[in-house]
């Protein structure tokens, strides 16, 4: 709720890469939350950033005018509309906040604009994450592991949050990616290794873990050692897929989650929570559940459809920018790499 304690409706959108996703929220609630995939991308095994962009501005009008009507409110109730300002592809965030300006100017409520990776940390604050669902405490440790990013985030507030160590080079999900597409699998490859090393041995291949300083990460090293694996075992690739992928993700997981638990442990910090499109992946859910349970840290592990991109958690942000009064402007652009 509000300062003045009046319930705050909120319409978000998000359309930073491949997903085109509205929801609409009340308070910290979930009424609605829409995403439309983008399959066009598929047969060039990765994003296509023009055509990402064409796909949004198909998609949006539908998207949003299906959160409304899921939601059960009508465009009066609302009280902001959020969109996603960045980071991410610069065409396909242009729609979304071309659509939102329009759409606060035509029914005169504020606009809110949304940093797309705070959101992703911000998740954890939707109440539909499970029943009775009591989100962290603040200061907590979020890795965010994302297509294109991966961060160990301070969160001291919902609105002060500080980046202890990311990746420099390659992010978490490229090293899936890329990983998958040297193996022949289709886009996106991360849930197809996932899937594929539940019948593998992890332990049936080798692959060396970076090595990088602080709590910084490196995978593009990682992605060299997967091309030189294929290169010299065309056997196992094609006979051999799930023990490959298991060793694969056994070794990317343990080298996130490692730097992760380090940062935990050096900073005191008891209350650990992961975010991003590879939050979805079972090894890294059931490692962090297991190592909580060791630890006697408390865990957050977001739903599946608050992993991946998605508009709900844009509304979470817009709820706590709301409360501070931090209403965008008109004149704002896109920032296709805008720092969290
Ligand atoms: O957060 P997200 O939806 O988009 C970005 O902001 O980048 O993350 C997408 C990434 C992709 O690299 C995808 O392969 C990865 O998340 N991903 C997974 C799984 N599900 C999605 N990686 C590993 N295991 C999964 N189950
Ligand atoms: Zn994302």
């Amino acid at each position: 709720m509000s300062e003045d304690n009046k319930d705050i409706t909120i319409l978000a959108i998000e359309s930073s890469c491949d997903e085109t996703s509205a929801a609409v929220l009340r308070n910290t609630r979930v009424l609605s939350n829409y995403i439309a995939g983008q399959k066009v991308h598929e047969k060039y095994g990765g994003v296509v950033p023009e055509l990402a962009s064409r796909a949004h501005m198909q998609n949006i009008l539908p998207v949003v005018d299906a959160a409304i009507k899921d939601a059960g409110i009508s465009k009066s109730d609302l009280d902001a509309i959020a969109y996603t300002r960045g980071p991410g592809l610069m065409g396909a965030l242009l729609v979304g906040v071309s659509f939102a300006k329009s759409m606060a100017q035509a029914l005169d409520i504020p606009l809110i604009e949304v940093n797309h990776m705070r959101a992703h940390v911000l998740a954890h604050f939707l109440d539909n994450n499970a029943e009775n669902y009591v989100p962290p405490t603040c200061p907590f440790l979020c890795l965010t592991i994302s297509g294109g990013h991966t961060q160990i985030v301070y969160v001291k507030s919902p609105l002060d949050m500080e980046v202890i160590g990311s990746t420099i080079d390659d992010a978490a999900g490229e090293a899936f990616d890329k990983s998958a597409k040297l193996l022949g699998l289709p886009y996106p490859g991360g849930p197809m290794i996932d899937k594929l090393a539940k019948e593998g041995n992890s332990g049936a291949y080798n692959f060396p873990k970076p090595k990088v300083d602080d709590y910084d990460y490196s995978f593009s090293g990682f992605k060299t050692s997967v091309l030189r694996f294929v290169e010299k075992n065309p056997e196992a690739v094609k006979n051999n897929l799930p023990d490959i992928c298991a060793s694969i993700q056994s070794t990317l997981v343990d080298y996130l989650l490692e730097k992760f638990f380090e940062a935990a442990k050096d900073m005191g910090i008891n209350q650990l929570a992961i975010a991003g499109g590879v939050s979805a992946n079972s090894e890294v859910r059931a490692k962090l559940a297991k190592a909580g349970e060791k630890n006697n840290w408390k865990v957050f592990i977001p739903k599946f459809e608050f992993c991946t991109d998605n508009a709900a958690m844009i509304g979470a942000s817009a709820y706590f920018q709301y409360q501070e009064r931090d209403f965008g402007s008109l004149d704002a652009n896109a920032i296709a790499r805008l720092k969290l």
